[in-house]
């Protein structure tokens, strides 16, 4: 299964997730072994540190470089015209990738730190479609934009996202963010799609995971497909990635899906681009 980006870029419906995974050999190995497991789009940030390794990872796995899609994000220290363009040749230099497919900005400058965040928001923008427009970076995007956010960004600038990554779990589904990009067909990535490993202990989850013989995050992992968005499970074990993959021979009903989008808070990372003050 693929998505097709507003641009027409097409991209696999899966991504593999990295955060966290710290910058030295045993990480290339994991990436390695996630290319070999059938992960086709690597998303990752220089705010994970681990731009090096992973870069090594996917040029062990051998694949054509334009059968993969790399996703590298801009870092909030880099903000401004001309740094940018220069943190995303950098990152472009580290992972050894010659381009990248997919550059996300990894946070809206928050209203909590910034009286002038509307400019700022919008300069990271002019500075992104440039990135485009060099053919530097073939999609551009967003994350954790809200529709504030997105709106005021929207209202004065040329090229529309064509991604807005944001945290999606069960019980935590964004539906504003998720309706309004609908509207203006800018897909939805799900970070933490398991919440990070939180959602595999719930009750409400395993229920509905027993009746399908799959495990929680197969569902999580589907569910996410169903609702049209797509998920970036992260796993360092062999068998967790190609389980995690392994989602395309069931269907979830349309009544299990009403109540697992209906399901309470059941926890997630507390981040919130408006009120976040910690590394903004
Ligand atoms: N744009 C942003 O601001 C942002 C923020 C956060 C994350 N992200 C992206 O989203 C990715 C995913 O989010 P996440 O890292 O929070 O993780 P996640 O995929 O929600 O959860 C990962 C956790 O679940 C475990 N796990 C994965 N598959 C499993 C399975 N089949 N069975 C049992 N346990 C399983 C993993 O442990 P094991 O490794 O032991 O299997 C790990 O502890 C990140 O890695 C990053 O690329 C983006």
């Amino acid at each position: 299964m693929e998505y097709i980006l507003n641009n027409g870029l097409k991209i696999p419906a899966i991504a593999y997730g990295t955060w966290k995974f710290p910058n030295t050999y045993e990480t290339s190995e994991i990436i390695k072994n996630a290319i070999a497991s059938g992960y086709k789009y690597i998303d990752t940030a220089k705010a994970y540190g681990n731009e090096y390794y992973i870069g090594q990872g996917i040029k062990k796995a051998q694949v054509d470089r334009k059968n993969i899609i790399i996703g590298g994000k801009l870092w909030n220290d880099d903000r401004g015209f001309d740094n940018i363009i220069k943190a995303c040749k950098e990152t472009i230099n580290t992972l050894e990738c010659e381009y990248l497919d997919i550059y996300l900005v990894h946070w809206p400058a928050s209203k909590a730190v910034h009286d002038n965040w509307r400019e700022i928001n919008i300069e990271t923008w002019k500075a992104m479609e440039e990135l485009y427009n060099s053919g530097l970076v073939k999609a551009i995007g967003v994350c954790n934009f809200k529709v504030n956010q997105l709106d005021e960004l929207m209202k004065n600038i040329n090229i529309k996202p064509m991604i807005n990554q944001i945290e999606f779990h069960p019980g935590f589904m964004q539906q504003d963010i998720v309706n309004y990009c609908k509207k203006e067909n800018i897909l939805i990535e799900a970070w933490s799609p398991l919440g990070s490993g939180k959602m595999l202990k719930k009750e409400e989850l395993k229920i509905i995971a027993n009746k399908y013989q799959k495990d929680v995050a197969q569902i999580c992992i589907k569910w996410c497909l169903q609702n049209e968005v797509l998920p970036i499970p992260k796993t360092k074990d062999i068998d967790r990635m190609k389980s995690n993959l392994d989602v395309y021979n069931f269907e979830i009903s349309k009544e299990d899906m009403q109540y697992l989008n209906s399901l309470p808070y059941l926890g997630g990372s507390g981040l919130d681009s408006e009120t976040i003050t910690l590394f903004n």
